[in-house]
């Protein structure tokens, strides 16, 4: 279908993307959606994005905006990619919904709340709003990124690359005097006799195949997958064991996580009634029923003391990560790294001239703000900006249970092997009982500050006393998570940030914990903890 020079509403690119799906489920092959020049098959593009998700639009768009002609294909008949339609934004929904059943179980019978009922909290249900109404979201990214942005783009149909100047969609070859290729990647099954089988689910399949509602839950891995959807799975009444081969929060791919934030967010996912086993080996997924229909029933695995048990279930969901898809390109003979993400510089490019890779693709976290950054970064240098570099190997982080989790910096341990003196600002302090202190009292947190103190969360900064800046800050609760964004420039930019400036900073909630607790701080000559 044409869409060039049409101007297509959002009401109307809902009805299309609506269309689309419903008839790509029915095993139909939909028509793509174009929205090209007249001369796109005469013309070399200045580059040409394969994959429209974070990486490929955002790409896309930095190009367009600089006067550069791109081109962005996708197979799926939006832009945006996996964030909107099955990761990013149904873990938001899942965790926000985590956050209100949890208010609901631990008040039920208070206040407002009714009895705690856990019949009322369908995980279907849910994953059902999600999906009844995703394409809204898909149908603005395809509204902006036409008739504000104007990108040129072709929705609903696969790239195949040819060579580093050419891809072919639909039979039609399509050039550019450069590829950037922006595919992401997907979750990859472990290894383990039996994951087959069905009812075992990961963060894709949760959302297209889940069709009963589970009664107990599986969990395999305890990173941010795992955590999200564990803490989701819990909150709505179903009891979910957590299966951690390494510590929760400990895998190689978080980086640093401080110790005292770990043990709550351990403390608080048991407090909610979910059973952990760290340094748990998956053994086998069992089941039972006639072959081809067997269902799950339990999941075997060896404890860390080397004993075998079963934990019964007939729910397990993988939080065991994600491979990149970057053997679609093959035929370019790309550097790949041992994991098989695609090697970049520090502009993105590959080992092959004019191919430049971006976001889940290649290695480093797999967040947004690297994969859109990525995108732009390739797309600045394509535009001749041949000083421009991206640096994702320090980020500001955050995770989700029933509580935000964010951080940036050091934690306490890299700071101590780091630094000789260092000094900690910590909400409660240490050597106090958590139950015994209101505090941090973060905004959004005034219900558990005051009713159950020892569910409200922590907070902690790490400083070098000698030079007195901050070098990491940590928060478990609600309200601090988007001012991490911030608090990481402020902490990283050179010279780098003092007790004394945060100190100097104008609160906008009482009790948003660091600038009021810098304060208390500063000025101080010999700098204790607090
Ligand atoms: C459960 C979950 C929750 C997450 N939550 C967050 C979060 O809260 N915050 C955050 O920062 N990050 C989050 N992430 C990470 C984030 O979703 C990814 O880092 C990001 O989406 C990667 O963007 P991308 O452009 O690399 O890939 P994608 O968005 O996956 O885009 C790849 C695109 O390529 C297309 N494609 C693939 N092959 C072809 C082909 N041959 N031809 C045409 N098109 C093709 C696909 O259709 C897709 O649209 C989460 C990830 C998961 C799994
Ligand atoms: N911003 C967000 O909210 C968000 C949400 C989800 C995902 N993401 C990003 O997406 C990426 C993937 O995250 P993820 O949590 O899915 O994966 P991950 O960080 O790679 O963690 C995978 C977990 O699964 C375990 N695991 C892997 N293979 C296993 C096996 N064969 N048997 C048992 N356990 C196994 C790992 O254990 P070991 O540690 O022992 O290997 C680890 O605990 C990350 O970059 C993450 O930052 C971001």
């Amino acid at each position: 279908m044409d869409v060039y020079g049409k101007f297509v509403g959002l009401a109307e690119w809902k009805v299309l993307i609506d269309d689309w799906l419903e008839k790509s489920e029915a095993g139909q092959q939909p028509d793509a959606f174009y929205n090209l020049k007249p001369d796109a098959r005469e013309i070399s593009y200045d580059a040409i994005f394969v994959g429209g998700g974070a990486a490929g639009r955002f790409g896309c768009a930095a190009l367009t905006a600089r006067g550069g002609r791109g081109l962005v294909i996708d197979k799926w008949p939006f832009l945006g990619g996996s964030c909107p339609h099955e990761a990013c934004v149904p873990h938001h929904i899942f965790s926000e919904a985590a956050r209100e059943l949890d208010y609901a179980r631990e008040f039920g019978g208070e206040y407002w709340y009714p009895e705690w009922d856990s019949t009322k909290a369908s995980i279907l249900e849910i994953r059902d709003m999600f999906m009844n109404n995703r394409n809204t979201g898909h149908s603005i990214m395809n509204f902006q990124s036409k008739e504000q942005l104007g990108m040129e783009f072709i929705l609903g149909s696969w790239a195949k690359v040819i060579d580093n100047h050419t891809v072919e969609v639909d039979g039609v070859h399509y050039r550019a005097k450069n590829l950037v290729l922006c595919v992401g990647a997907r979750p990859t099954p472990p290894d383990i006799p039996g994951i087959e089988k069905y009812g075992v689910f990961d963060w894709a399949s949760i959302l297209d195949d889940l069709d009963y509602e589970p009664n107990r839950c599986v969990v395999i891995g305890g990173g941010k997958t795992a955590l999200e959807y564990g803490s989701f799975i819990q909150a709505t009444g179903c009891h979910t064991t957590y299966l951690s081969r390494s510590p929760i929060l400990g895998t190689k791919g978080l980086q640093h996580v401080d110790d005292d934030i770990r043990e709550f967010v351990v403390r608080m996912l048991k407090h909610r009634g979910s059973t952990i086993h760290e340094g748990a080996e998956p053994l086998a997924i069992l089941s039972e029923g006639s072959l081809g229909e067997d269902k799950v029933t339990g999941v075997k695995f060896r404890d860390a003391q080397g004993n075998e048990h079963v934990v019964d279930t007939d729910f397990v969901f993988l939080g065991t990560g994600e491979r990149a898809l970057s053997h679609q390109f093959d035929v370019l003979g790309l550097e790949l790294n041992e994991r098989g993400q695609i090697v970049v510089d520090k502009q993105m490019r590959t080992s092959v001239p004019n191919v430049y890779a971006a976001g889940d693709l290649i290695d480093g976290p797999m967040e947004m703000f690297k994969a859109r950054k990525a995108g732009v970064c390739a797309a600045r240098v394509i535009m001749g900006e041949t000083d421009y570099e991206f640096d994702y190997s320090d980020f500001p982080d955050f995770l989700h249970t029933t509580y935000e989790v964010a951080w940036t910096g050091l934690s306490e341990r890299e700071a101590r092997e780091q630094y000789e003196n260092v000094m900690v600002i910590q909400m409660p302090p240490k050597g106090i009982a958590p139950e015994d202190c209101g505090l941090p009292a973060t905004d959004g947190s005034m219900f558990f500050a005051f009713t159950r103190p020892g569910l409200n969360g922590i907070i902690k900064s790490v400083i070098d006393a000698d030079t007195r800046k901050i070098v990491g800050m940590h928060s478990v609760g609600f309200g601090n998570k988007n001012s991490f964004q911030y608090l990481d420039v402020l902490i990283k930019q050179p010279g780098g940030f003092t007790i004394d400036q945060m100190g100097e900073v104008n609160e906008l909630f009482l009790n948003d914990g660091f600038p009021q607790l810098h304060r208390l701080r500063a000025g101080q000559k010999q700098l204790r903890d607090l």
